[in-house]
C-alpha cells in the first residue's frame, strides 16, 4: 500500500512508522490518521517491534491539524474526529508487540498523545512535549487527559494541561514521561538497540507481560496479581517456555518461535 503522509519501513523484525508531513510539522489530519490506522493494521506476525517517529528535523508530531480542525463547526463532526484519533491510538496500544516512540522534536497535543499510546518514549535533546489544547479553546482529544495522568500522576498532568506549556526532554525525563534523552543523531539507533535486546527474548512472553501490565494497571493489586499468575501459568507448555528453559540448562542462546 502507498501512503501520502506516513512511511512504513521494515528492517527484519523491526518496523518504523514515520509520520511524514513536514510542511505542517507532521500534524495529524483525517487522512494521516486514517493512513496511520491502516499501517498499524497492516503489520504482520513477522513484525516484533514497532518504532514510531516523525519525518524531518523539527517535529515528531505538532498535534492534530489545527487548520482542518478549525473548519469543524458541529459537535458530531468533532466527536467523529476524536473517535478516529482514539481508535487509531487504541489500536496502536493494543498491539501485542513492544512499541517505542522516538520523539525527535515537537510532540504537542495529538503528537504527545501519540507518543503516550506507545509502550515507552525516548526523546532527542531537542524534543519539546506538551498539551497546548486549552490555548486553542479545547482539551486534549486523543487520550491525553487519561494516558498522561496514568503516567505522570494527576497533579503533573493538570499542571501541563492547564498551563498548556511545553517541557523540554530533560524535564520530561524528570517527571517520568520520557525514559531517556539522546543526542538527535543517536535517537533512532538507541531505539533499534533496545529493539534488538527485546528481539532476543520470547515474543510470547513479552506479549503476555504487556497484556498483564496493561490489563492490571487499572485494577486493584489483588485482581492485577491474579492476571499475572494466569499469564505466568499459561506460558507453561508453550514452545517458547520449553525452549527458553532448555537453552538455559544447555548453556546456549534460546531460539524462540513465539509459539
Ligand atoms: N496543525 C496544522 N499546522 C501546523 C500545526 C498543527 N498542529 N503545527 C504546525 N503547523 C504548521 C504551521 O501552520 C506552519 O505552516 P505554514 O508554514 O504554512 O505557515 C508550519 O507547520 C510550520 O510551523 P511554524 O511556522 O509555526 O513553526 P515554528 O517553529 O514557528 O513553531 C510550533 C513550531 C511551536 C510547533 C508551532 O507550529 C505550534 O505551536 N504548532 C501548534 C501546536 C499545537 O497547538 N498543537 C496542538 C494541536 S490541538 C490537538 O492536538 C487536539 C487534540 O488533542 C486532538
Amino acid at each position: 500500500m502507498t501512503y501520502e503522509n506516513i512511511r512504513l519501513e521494515h528492517d527484519g523484525a523491526v518496523a518504523t512508522l514515520t509520520i511524514d508531513r513536514p510542511k505542517a510539522l507532521n500534524a495529524l489530519n483525517n487522512k494521516t490518521l486514517q493512513e496511520f490506522e491502516a499501517a498499524v493494521k497492516s503489520l504482520g506476525a513477522d513484525t516484533r517491534v514497532l518504532i514510531v517517529t516523525g519525518g524531518g528535523e523539527k517535529a515528531f508530531v505538532a498535534g492534530a491539524d489545527i487548520a482542518e480542525m478549525s473548519s469543524i463547526a458541529e459537535h458530531p463532526e468533532a466527536q467523529k474526529f476524536a473517535e478516529l484519533g482514539h481508535r487509531a491510538f487504541a489500536l496502536l496500544e493494543s498491539l501485542a508487540i513492544p512499541t517505542i516512540a522516538a520523539v525527535n522534536g515537537f510532540a504537542l497535543g495529538g503528537g504527545c498523545e501519540l507518543a503516550l499510546a506507545c509502550d515507552f518514549i525516548y526523546a532527542s535533546e531537542k524534543a519539546q512535549l506538551g498539551l497546548p489544547e486549552v490555548g486553542l479553546g479545547v482539551i486534549p482529544g486523543f487520550g491525553g487527559t487519561q494516558r498522561l495522568t496514568r503516567i505522570v500522576g494527576r497533579a503533573r498532568a493538570k499542571e501541563l494541561i492547564f498551563t498548556g506549556g511545553r517541557i523540554d526532554a530533560a524535564k520530561a525525563k524528570e517527571i517520568g514521561l520520557v525514559l531517556e534523552v539522546l543526542p538527535a543523531a543517536e535517537l533512532l539507533a538507541h531505539c533499534r538497540s533496545v529493539a534488538a535486546k527485546m528481539l532476543k527474548n520470547s515474543p510470547l512472553a513479552i506479549s503476555t507481560a504487556k497484556r498483564v501490565i496493561e490489563q492490571g494497571a487499572d485494577k486493584d493489586l489483588g485482581e492485577a496479581n491474579t492476571l499475572e499468575r494466569q499469564g505466568f501459568a499459561e506460558l507453561f507448555g508453550s514452545e517458547d517456555q520449553r525452549e527458553g528453559m532448555k537453552a538455559f540448562l544447555e548453556k546456549r542462546p534460546a531460539v524462540f518461535t513465539g509459539k
